[in-house]
């Protein structure tokens, strides 16, 4: 029991961190949020988001945290331990049908995102090559057996790290990636940024414009700060039980956030810059990404050793967040089933391999299916971000806020009394968390909902 203990455990304080910037920088920061902060008003789309990630969704992701160390072990066993209430379990099963929602698209997409890395090094996207990239990506996509093969391979590699487990594999492979991770973007951000033409690109992404920003904006910036964070959905008390005694929550939470959202604005200042240089529209997530980004690589210098950056770059990304999510799911298995790591984690593949082929298909065979006006694919996005994520946050502050009380989260945070965390700021953090986040979470899901 010990030994199982000490082997899921991060061995160090900036390997817990690692593993938690790891998850939070994802697809999320590298598709949606530069779209986003252009078709919401710029600059007054940042101000906003910064002003919600720091103020609401690091006091929650500092709840879900709490909620891990203290209670270890899987998300289920944690909320049981820390409520002393069975029931509770349900929030950590929740948090893994959140997790295997999410990863469901994320395979396919981490698939396309191998494709193309293996494209761009083939090297298809080389400057002066004549491609259609819409219609291959349409083409690949809407295919049977290919994204699949792809998914495949991506969840393969996924089920590598984490079969290495806690600290051989998503803590030494994070420390690994992370740094990479920010040196990747810097590189291509300096590239777009000296095009000539870029500066429209930093126009769009910076220049506040207040009569592009309304409450769907607000309603954007909340659901994108979830996640981008990965709140809700577990991550934080599955990686919260394996962070040492002693480390600094309050601290961790903060450095987690501002990297999270420095990597964002990083990935805005690379990509933009270059889609306005050559004069095209900037569209949504996977055109963003998959058409445009491919079609710039071919016309601009170094646009062949900017596609395998940007390539690599997405992929570190991606199979860092797979990871968190896969780990997740793994542990509420191990715990549940009584079950072996290797175990869960190939029982965790094999109904990832099936979503993931549905969703897969989604995009060709299967596309007539539709739930509610969206294919299943988008489905699963929109059930998983805008409904389970909510919700699963909903229950972590209750949770800390209200059954685990003021006591035992100044404890948790103070390390049973070896940190000194100003005791304003744990009074400030504790409010947040009994109240405001409560109360703005379910407003806002209300209002949404009308
Ligand atoms: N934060 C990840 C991203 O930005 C997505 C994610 C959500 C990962 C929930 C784990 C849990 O892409």
């Amino acid at each position: 029991m010990t030994e199982k203990k000490n082997k899921d455990a991060f061995s160090s304080n900036f390997g817990m961190i690692a593993a938690a910037i790891g998850s939070a920088i994802g697809l999320g920061n590298l598709w949606r949020f530069p779209y986003l902060v252009g078709q919401n008003g710029g600059a007054a789309f940042i101000l906003v988001y910064l002003i919600i990630t720091l103020l609401l969704c690091t006091p929650i992701l500092l709840s879900e945290m709490v909620i891990g160390r203290r209670g270890g072990g899987s998300p289920r066993g944690a909320y049981v331990k820390v409520t002393g209430r069975k029931g509770w379990g349900v929030a950590g099963i929740l948090g893994m049908l959140t997790c295997f929602m999410i990863m469901s698209f994320y395979v396919v997409v981490g698939g396309w995102t191998i494709r193309y890395l293996v494209m761009s090094i083939a090297p298809g996207f080389h400057r002066g090559a004549q491609i259609d990239s819409a219609a291959v990506f349409s083409g690949f996509v809407g295919s049977n057996v290919s994204p699949i093969v792809y998914s495949l391979i991506f969840i393969l590699l996924t089920i590598g790290i984490i079969n290495l487990g806690v600290q051989k594999g998503i803590e030494k492979t994070s420390k690994l990636m992370m740094p990479l991770l920010f040196v990747l973007i810097v590189l291509i951000g300096i590239r777009s940024v000296t095009l000539p033409g870029a500066g429209a690109g930093l126009d769009y992404l910076f220049k506040p414009d207040f009569s592009q920003f309304n409450f769907d904006s607000l309603l954007a910036a909340l659901g994108q700060s979830f996640f981008s964070l990965s709140l809700g959905a577990c991550m934080m008390v599955t990686y919260g039980a394996y962070t040492p005694k002693s480390s600094n929550l309050t601290k961790n939470a903060a450095i987690i956030t501002v990297s999270d959202t420095f990597f964002a604005l990083l990935a805005g200042c690379a990509i933009m810059p270059a889609v306005f240089a050559f004069g095209i529209n900037p569209s949504e997530g996977a055109g963003l990404v998959f058409v445009t980004l491919p079609q710039i690589f071919t016309q601009m210098p170094l646009g062949g050793l900017c596609a395998i950056l940007f390539f690599v770059t997405l992929f570190l990304a991606a199979i860092s967040s797979a990871v968190s999510l896969f780990e997740v799911m793994t542990s509420t298995i191990m715990d549940m089933g009584k079950a072996r790591r290797k175990t869960a984690s190939a029982i965790t593949a094999a109904i990832l391999l099936f979503t993931g082929s549905i969703c897969s298909l989604s995009q060709g065979a299967l596309r007539g299916i539709t739930i509610g006006g969206k294919n299943i694919f988008d489905q699963f996005d929109y059930v998983s971000s805008n409904i389970l994520m909510t919700l699963g946050g909903l229950l972590a502050v209750i949770c800390v806020g209200w059954v685990i009380g003021k006591k035992t989260f100044t404890d948790e945070i103070t390390a049973g009394g070896t940190i000194r965390v100003p005791r304003t700021l744990a009074s400030v953090l504790f409010f947040i968390i009994k109240y405001v986040a409560p109360i703005v979470i379910v407003t806002t899901a209300i209002s949404s909902i009308f």
